[in-house]
């Protein structure tokens, strides 16, 4: 699929504000600084259609982006960043997690994991969560240029192993990307634009 328009609609905590147009949406969810802006700047061939930061916590709403007018990709803010330990729900803000059980817009939605990190609790507990709220999702290993390929296909089968040791009885679709490289690009687009003809 070609990118040939991106267009930011709009920022808000509140689900009922969101687009209610009912085209299909594609939601990025993971850590803080997992790369889930830059990745939709990516996709999107665009700098600065997300903000981004070198420091976690820079995206705070829920961001609606427009897609060749006929699909959207949201931006969410980050998980995990907190200065004190909470409990799982608690981490994952209100507003999160009635967008994931309300928005019926959402199609699928993709957890980003730094793919150089094992296995962390905080997204094994989100992962968990959207599986037990029957949020289909798929997985995308960030940051794949900071890895040999070899490395990083180690290291997802290694998360693959993690995932069916907390009885997953198999790994979702995964990508690997690299929004330095632009890895991942084209798969994870045809595998979007597959879902849009459906
Ligand atoms: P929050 O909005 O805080 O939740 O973070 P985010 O997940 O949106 O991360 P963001 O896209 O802002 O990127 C965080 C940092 O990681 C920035 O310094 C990016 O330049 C860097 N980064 C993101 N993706 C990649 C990547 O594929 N490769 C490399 N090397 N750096 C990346
Ligand atoms: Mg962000």
């Amino acid at each position: 699929m070609k990118v040939t328009s991106a267009e930011f609609i709009i920022s808000n905590s509140v689900v009922s504000k969101c687009p209610q147009e009912p085209l299909p949406e594609y939601a990025f969810i993971g850590r803080s600084n997992v790369g889930k802006s830059s990745l939709i700047n990516m996709l999107t061939n665009h700098k600065n259609l997300a903000k981004t930061s070198g420091k976690p916590g820079k995206t705070q709403l829920i961001n609606h982006f427009k897609i060749n007018h006929n699909w959207f990709l949201v931006d969410l803010p980050g998980y995990g960043y907190a200065r004190v330990s909470k409990s799982a729900k608690e981490t994952f803000q209100k507003f999160i997690t009635d967008y994931f059980e309300k928005r019926e817009q959402l199609v699928c939605a993709f957890v980003l994991i730094d793919v150089r990190l094992e296995a962390q609790k905080i997204d094994l507990e989100f992962i968990n969560y959207l599986g037990e709220s029957g949020v289909p999702f798929c997985m995308i290993f960030t940051k794949a240029d900071k890895l040999t390929r070899v490395k990083a296909e180690s290291n997802v089968a290694a998360y693959r192993k993690k995932l069916l040791a907390n009885n997953w009885e198999e790994m979702p679709p995964y990508f690997i990307t690299s929004s330095e490289s632009g890895v991942g690009r084209d798969e994870l687009l045809t595998y979007i634009d597959q879902i849009n003809e459906e």
